[in-house]
């Protein structure tokens, strides 16, 4: 049985949902009426056209009765930047902070109020606007961390055009895929950025995806607009070779960002746009490598993605809060920019990495800006907890209120080590489990309401009717663990996949008609709470016992001299699948009989003998994403000793393969 730690009385007291029962009550009101439970926060936008009553969500999540859709209050008519912008500025906020921007170099920082945010934007909107740019247009963005990233996502916004955003860390195969995969008009850009001590020549990256986008897709970018960064902010390091190439420079396809917006005009009328026209599309990875554009639509994204950082990160007046993920991914995009800014939120920005120039960047910050939310996730966390506490403990973090973890499942030694080290106990963690498919937080904890578990995800979030279906379908009421899945939409669900309904049909709703899927699974244990397991092909079945990855690697963790385990499956011949571990230990750790014996005794005693695993193996590292996910498929393939590992361009560090290949038993 875990431990259940309770909210403290600094983070109930004027909280906006101060108790458990409070949240059953609202969570039950948005299931019975959605339309009455979430007009409140529908009052508070400007819209142009209101919405008609008794339009507020219509669906179809049933492939047997025919094509999937979501309609939130479709008919209707708003615009996302100028909710953002003009509202709060009319509102009497216009001199508030929007951001705190920091660099990479802590000699680099500024803010930007919203009004002075809203000027940007309009002036790079019309420039948008006078480069031919109007509604429906894509446009790819590859940029890094600073200002005008969220000044380009809003100036799309604000005249109907579709960002695009792509992880500036993807190589130029890959930005080439996504913009030929959107058939993007124009391309943003930066010259470069500093990341620690390195620097990425982006604007060399893209000009080589532009180029392969030609010659491989038949793909043509009109026009890239390039950010001029680095002459403005700190050298961290050596310049590298390609520095001086002129940044491939094509004079007929490629602009300065500063020369295209001056002297544009601070007024620009905003496009009224159909609730259930298109905002963004994001790319995110697929099982079967293709990447898949998921798209999201307006007024519904602009409603969840309000009320989910409203209530999941308690945020009040004039509270500062700190996402560091990268906008190149969903949670930059809802809990970096459309979140924060719908709440008239301050927020902080950050360039850099959590190591530089120290490991106690991230606690500094927090310290310099009094930050009140700070929202990272699990694989940050553990790499801090390997540098020292010492870090943590030069900072003063006692503003800190609520504290937030996405991504994966949260392993219970991370938790604790950022509930009592990062929060000195006083904290509220709030788990927050979603998609990029998701828009916004599904499953999870309301600081001021929900006791928390260490590794539980919680509860759903209001609007979510989460199910636990068996292997045939049937939901599991009660304690029990299967698929994961949604029995009806809220409205920042996708919409479709962008140029590819059939896909989001096959991929979502044709396992279990009538759910989405969201390929992961959960349990539900004896108090209700919900746990992720982990993805759904990293679910185990030795001999008829459903396990997760995750459930081993955190059991493996759990021995001092384990810093990170990666567990997957290999097929059994009795067993149907057996367990083979990757062990990374602590420096000075010895990997010996002795280490693996206990490893495996750890697992049979914490779960049981059937989870007894097959092979522990050495691992100097494991092969992940740029944005830190474990790429199992990989490991799989090392486990059966098979060298075809396939398509290895999401990896950050392709070197380890053949060192774990080398480690073999
Ligand atoms: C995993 C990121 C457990 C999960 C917002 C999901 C999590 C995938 C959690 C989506 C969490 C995300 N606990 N697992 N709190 N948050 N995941 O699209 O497997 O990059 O399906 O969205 O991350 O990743 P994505």
């Amino acid at each position: 049985m875990s431990r259940v730690y309770q909210p403290s009385d600094h983070v109930v007291e004027n909280s906006r949902v101060p108790s458990f029962e409070k949240y059953k009550e609202m969570h039950e009101k948005s299931l019975e009426d959605p339309e009455t439970f979430w007009s409140d926060i529908v009052k508070e936008f400007y819209w142009q056209k209101r919405p008609q009553t008794g339009n507020f969500l219509r669906y179809n999540f049933d492939i047997s009765k025919g094509s999937i859709f979501v309609k939130c209050m479709e008919g209707a008519e708003t615009n996302i930047s100028f909710n953002l912008l003009d509202r709060n500025v009319r509102n009497g906020n216009g001199d508030k902070i929007a951001y705190y921007w920091e660099g990479n170099h802590p000699d680099d920082y500024s803010r930007v109020t919203y009004k002075k945010l809203m000027d940007r934007v309009c002036q790079f909107a019309n420039a948008l606007r006078e480069s031919g740019v109007g509604k429906g247009d894509r446009i790819a963005v590859y940029m890094p961390m600073i200002l005008e990233t969220v000044v380009c996502m809003l100036a799309c916004a604000r005249i109907g055009a579709i960002h695009s955003v792509v992880f500036a860390g993807f190589s130029s195969d890959s930005l080439a895929e996504r913009i030929a995969a959107c058939k993007a008009k124009m391309v943003v850009t930066a010259d470069g950025a500093w990341r620690g001590e390195k620097l990425l020549i982006l604007k060399n990256i893209c000009s080589e995806a532009i180029e392969k986008s030609k010659r491989q897709h038949n793909h043509l970018v009109s026009m890239c607009i390039v950010v001029s960064h680095l002459d403005r902010v700190t050298p961290c390091g050596e310049l590298p070779d390609d520095y001086n190439d002129m940044f491939h420079w094509n004079p007929i396809r490629d602009v300065w960002w500063h020369d295209l917006v001056e002297g544009q005009s601070t007024i620009c009328s905003p496009e009224w746009m159909d609730a259930e026209d298109p905002l963004f599309m994001l790319y995110t990875s697929g099982s079967t490598g293709k990447p898949k554009g998921v798209l999201h639509t307006t007024a519904g994204y602009l409603l969840y993605a309000t009320a989910t950082f409203r209530y999941v990160f308690d945020y009040r007046g004039n509270d500062v809060f700190w996402c560091t993920a990268d906008v190149g991914w969903i949670t930059g995009h809802t809990y970096v920019v459309y979140g924060p800014l719908a709440n008239g939120a301050t927020s902080v920005i950050f360039e850099g990495t959590p190591f530089y120039p120290e490991n106690d960047r991230y606690w500094s910050l927090v310290d310099k800006y009094n930050v009140n939310q700070f929202y990272t996730a699990p694989t940050a966390i553990r790499s801090l907890t390997k540098c020292g506490d010492h870090y943590v403990k030069m900072n003063d973090l006692k503003s800190l209120r609520v504290l937030g973890s996405v991504g994966e499942p949260i392993n219970p030694e991370a938790w604790l080590w950022y509930y009592h080290l990062i929060g000195s106990g006083r904290c509220s963690i709030v788990d927050t489990f979603w998609q990029t498919e998701t828009g916004g937080h599904v499953l999870t904890s309301l600081p001021g309401a929900t006791p928390m578990k260490p590794g539980a995800a919680g509860f759903p979030f209001f609007g979510v009717e989460p199910r636990i279906l068996n292997e045939d379908g049937e939901v599991i009421e009660g304690p029990g663990e299967g698929y994961l899945v949604f029995s009806r939409p809220w409205p920042g669900i996708m919409r479709t996949l962008y140029g590819d309904h059939e896909r989001f049909e096959t991929v979502y709703f044709s396992k279990f008609p009538g759910y989405y899927c969201t390929g992961d699974g959960a349990k539900r244990d004896e108090d209700g709470f919900l746990w992720v397991t982990g993805r759904i092909d990293d679910m185990l079945n030795v001999s008829g016992h459903l396990m997760s990855t995750a459930e081993v690697e955190g059991v493996l963790a759990k021995d001092p001299r384990v810093t990170e385990a990666a567990v997957v499956s290999k097929p059994h011949p009795i067993k149907g699948e057996s367990l083979y571990c990757f062990i990374i230990l602590n420096e000075g750790a010895k990997f010996d009989d002795e280490l693996i014996d206990c490893l495996k005794k750890l697992v049979r005693k914490s779960i049981g003998a059937f989870a007894t695993p097959d092979v522990i193996q050495y691992a100097p590292g494991l092969p992940k994403t740029r944005s830190g996910k474990i790429m199992r498929r990989i490991l799989r393939k090392v486990a059966l000793g098979d060298e075809a590992v396939g398509d290895l361009s999401t990896l950050a560090d392709p070197t380890v393969i053949p060192e774990l290949f080398k480690y073999r038993p």
